[in-house]
């Protein structure tokens, strides 16, 4: 595989694989793939492996033999009823909580860990709310590296703290939020103490490409009208457009789908730019939401992911933790899918764009929901009222079933 490092600020080359930004301007960091050898060749052409994040190994910056657990090949499930509620043509779900570790993340961190392995590093970490901790504690497993990770105090739900603990991780919490972990990860990492595997590491969002790649290859390349994110440190939605900008460059797609990113009310510094029509944005200092996935104040990829959206003709939005309740329970009732809420705010996303005008009854719409619904149990059991308990008899529990 042939690729550059490069700035994505001001286009500089960038050697050092331990720099997480740009030496001179401190702008954020992506690996450009020389796809030449591609060229005259079509997606089709990969449809013979079976699908899943390595079946794009082309578009992937590893030369060597991945440490893998199987991730991505998820499902993209049609969902008809939901459709009729929300009034749209067509949605589809992408379905990540099917990864092996129950997030998207899991497709990053196969790239990531690989690459630690090729640099010779022992040591990898991470600031999370959550899956990237998760997801970053079983590849370490996997691969033998000591991994450490930092997590903002109180606000990590139950199942992903518990992963990253099952999976021997040492896991520390910060008295502070993400945006705080996330500092405190990087100053770690460029004293040298760890490899970052943080979504600024530019390896990490070249494997969550292949999210996108599945998305068009389940629809038999009939190209979407719109594919909705949730989004937090804004990498995701970043990594979705780079993708099928490649996949454009080559001829293999001739349009883009609009890239549309939601954010949680509490924490939405990048709708906020994006209505004033800026192309940067300012922090939001102390954010919340009980879509703790999301709950980022600083997005490190926030200006990418204005690039992705206003480049394609796409919108950011946000809403409020009622909607995505509403949303994540409407998906498990109707559709049987269970996913976090953070992913559920895609879906409630697309529900006030279509009240409000701008998505059209006629598009069809991919959600990408990122996450599975066990990981954060807590947020179920307050919004699912209360458990019946009677005596062990026919008639007790009769009771209860007409009750
Ligand atoms: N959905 C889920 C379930 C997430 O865990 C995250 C991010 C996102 C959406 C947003 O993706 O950051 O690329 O915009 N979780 C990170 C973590 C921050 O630490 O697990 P993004």
């Amino acid at each position: 595989m042939k690729y550059t490092v490069r700035c994505w600020e001001c286009g500089r080359e960038v050697d050092d694989p331990f720099q997480y930004a740009c030496p001179h301007c401190q702008g954020s960091l992506s690996v450009e793939m020389d796809l030449s050898h591609l060229e005259g060749t079509s997606a089709h052409d990969l449809r013979s492996r079976p699908l899943g994040v390595w079946r794009y190994g082309h578009f992937l910056p590893i030369g060597s033999e991945p440490v893998t657990l199987q991730e991505g090949g998820t499902p993209l499930y049609n969902c008809r009823k939901m459709a009729g509620e929300y009034g749209i043509r067509s949605l589809h779900v992408k379905f990540e909580g099917a990864n092996p570790t129950g997030s998207f993340k899991d497709r990053g961190m196969t790239v990531g860990v690989t690459r630690a392995l090729e640099l010779g590093c022992k040591v990898v970490g991470c600031a999370s709310t959550g899956n990237t901790s998760a997801s970053l504690a079983a590849y370490a497993a996997k691969a033998g590296l000591k991994c450490v990770v930092l997590l903002p105090t109180g606000k990590v739900a139950l199942g992903k703290l518990a992963q990253a603990m099952f999976f021997g991780a040492k896991v520390i919490t910060v008295n502070g939020n993400f945006d705080d972990a996330l500092r405190v990860v990087r100053e770690l990492s460029q004293a040298g103490d760890l490899y970052m595997l943080n979504s600024v590491n530019p390896f990490r969002p070249e494997g969550q490409k292949t999210l996108a790649f599945e998305i068009l290859d389940q629809l038999d390349l009939r190209l979407p009208d719109r594919i909705v994110y949730p989004v937090g440190n804004a990498a995701n939605i970043w990594a979705g457009y780079k993708a099928l900008r490649e996949w454009h460059s080559l001829g293999w797609i001739d349009r883009l789908p609009m890239f549309t990113g939601v954010q949680a009310a509490g924490s939405a510094p990048l709708t906020r730019s994006f209505a004033l029509g800026d192309r940067d944005f300012r922090p939001v200092e102390d954010p919340e939401t009980i879509a703790t996935a999301i709950r980022i104040g600083n997005p490190a990829s926030g200006r990418k992911a204005l690039r992705a959206v206003y480049d394609t003709g796409g919108v950011m939005t946000s809403v409020t933790d009622e909607e995505i309740v509403e949303a994540q329970f409407l998906l498990g009732r109707k559709e049987g899918v269970g996913v976090e809420p953070a992913s559920a705010a895609a879906l409630a996303g697309v529900r006030k764009l279509l009240d409000e005008g701008t998505v059209d009854r006629d598009e069809r719409v991919v959600c990408v929901c990122t996450g599975h619904v066990l990981k954060d149990p807590d947020t179920v059991m307050a919004n699912c009222g209360k458990l019946l308990r009677t005596e062990a008899t026919v008639e007790a529990v009769r009771r209860a079933i007409d009750s």
